[in-house]
């Protein structure tokens, strides 16, 4: 288990598409998760995908605890999901900031779907299937679209909603994903 190096915006590999696993249950699975609980941690991010430490497989994990940064979102729990299908439930967007621990330093707001079906496997192969709104689907979008070599600014609407984070916000100190 090691905290591995997050690649950075500019690195041709995060904007490659990533590859479906097939070893679940593996030992190299498990090392991978390790190391990315490990740097996302270390890192106080919210969530994390596979492609981030430079690994092309998708794979993400994600949690929040609603005391970190972001005192207003809700909770979500500690997931590892494979292989995600993700199935927005309506058209509906909406707008919020967005950190990213490849754009460090820096937040933008985002559209994202507003309900969301989520589709996977966990670590073990075990299925995953949930619907969830708000933050939660918010994190899962984000994370998914690094597996299609997607970064959050890719998709803002307004460059003027984009910026430095200890300029946007002097009071806080926000998390990334
Ligand atoms: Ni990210």
């Amino acid at each position: 288990m090691s905290v591995r190096e997050v690649l950075r915006m500019g690195d041709p590999r995060l904007l490659q598409r990533a590859e479906p696993i097939t070893n679940f249950g593996s030992r190299e699975l498990q090392a991978l998760l390790a190391d990315m609980r490990d740097t996302m941690h270390a890192l106080d991010g919210v969530g994390l995908a596979a492609p981030q430490i430079g690994v092309g497989l998708r794979v993400v994990i994600f949690e929040v605890n609603a005391n970190q940064r972001y005192p207003d979102a809700e909770s979500v729990p500690q997931t590892v999901l494979i292989n995600p299908i993700l199935t927005p439930l309506s058209d509906a967007m909406e707008e919020d900031w967005e950190g990213c621990l490849s754009v460090p330093g820096m937040r933008g707001r985002v559209p994202r779907y507003t309900q969301l079906r989520y589709q996977g496997r966990d670590e073990n192969g075990g299925v995953i299937d949930r619907t969830v709104s708000g933050f939660h689907a918010r994190v899962v979008q984000h994370e998914c679209d690094h597996l299609d070599g997607i970064l959050y600014p890719m998709r803002l609407l307004d460059m003027r909603q984009f910026g430095f984070s200890d300029v946007l916000f002097p009071d806080q100190n926000g998390q990334d994903e």
